[in-house]
């Protein structure tokens, strides 16, 4: 089976990866049956990534129907250690502009119906969760898009993950932003979760697309709004992948993270009982 460091787990707007070198397409089934598409292998920098379409070449998944136990079973499988998520995102607050990159570092669950969990039929486990974006990741993220120079990227906000398709009402967008939510999207769970439970690291790159709908100055979030910015944030966000390739640790015995170990202390069920 052929292997890979870095995994990209590509948003609307994301389906493949530029300037991959010796690039290979494999289909991998998994106990979860087969994740959103064929993922493709390659270099980046020299260094080894595997890049997976979240709704397949197309769009063909809507955020409720996407595989993720599928995909990050997938990636584990290849020997990924990182993932990074290249999402679309609406804004909840004034200075996080459309086309702006955020690196999140908090997480707020508001689907209603999706797996959010590898462990089922006789096996328990709680995993820290916290902290729910890997911190080292994200910093890697951070520091590769401010070198860029000419990206505004800001550091840190709470995304509320909701179940969609549709975007919200004016309610539901004026109560998130008066609980201290600052990003809106559809796709950062349960992937986030599941990452935790495969031990991987996984950070986010958000690519702010539109104000949603509490900014009386801007229309209400559309598909074509969010198509026509994501096509430059999803640009940068490549050059990002291509800076942090460089600078990650190729295993995570430098990491000082505890992604690697999530489930050392977690699995609540007697193995002889
Ligand atoms: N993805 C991009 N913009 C969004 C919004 N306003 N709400 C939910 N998901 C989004």
């Amino acid at each position: 089976m052929p292997e890979a460091i870095i995994g990209v787990i590509g948003g609307s707007g994301l389906y493949q990866m530029e300037g991959m070198s010796e690039v290979e397409e494999i289909a991998i089934e998994t106990p979860f049956g087969a994740p959103s598409d064929t993922i493709t292998l390659g270099k980046v920098e020299g260094v080894s990534m595997a890049f997976l379409p979240r709704h397949g070449r197309g769009h063909r998944f809507s955020p409720s129907e996407v595989p993720s136990c599928a995909n990050i079973w997938a990636l584990k499988s290849l020997g990924v250690q990182y993932v990074i998520s290249v999402s679309a995102v609406g804004s909840l607050r004034e200075d996080y502009e459309p086309r702006d990159l955020v690196i999140p570092d908090q997480l707020f669950d508001r689907t209603k119906s999706r797996v959010n969990s590898f462990f089922e039929g006789g096996i328990v486990a709680h995993c820290p969760f916290a902290d729910p974006f890997c911190p080292e990741l994200s910093a890697i993220l951070l520091e590769s898009a401010r070198a860029l120079g000419d990206v505004t990227v800001h550091k840190g906000g709470t995304y509320v993950c909701m179940e969609g398709p549709l975007f919200s009402t004016k309610a539901e967008s004026n109560l998130n932003r008066k609980l201290g939510f600052d990003l809106i999207g559809m796709t950062a769970l349960p992937e986030a979760k599941l990452a935790r439970e495969a031990e991987l690291c996984y950070a986010v790159i958000a690519c702010v697309t539109d104000y949603d709908c509490w900014h009386e100055a801007h229309d209400a979030v559309s598909v074509e709004m969010v198509v026509s910015n994501l096509s430059a944030n999803v640009a940068n966000a490549q050059r990002i992948l291509r800076l942090a390739a460089q600078k990650l640790a190729p295993t995570r015995e430098d990491v000082s993270c505890r992604c690697e170990s999530a489930l050392a202390s977690a699995i609540m069920t007697d193995p002889v009982r």
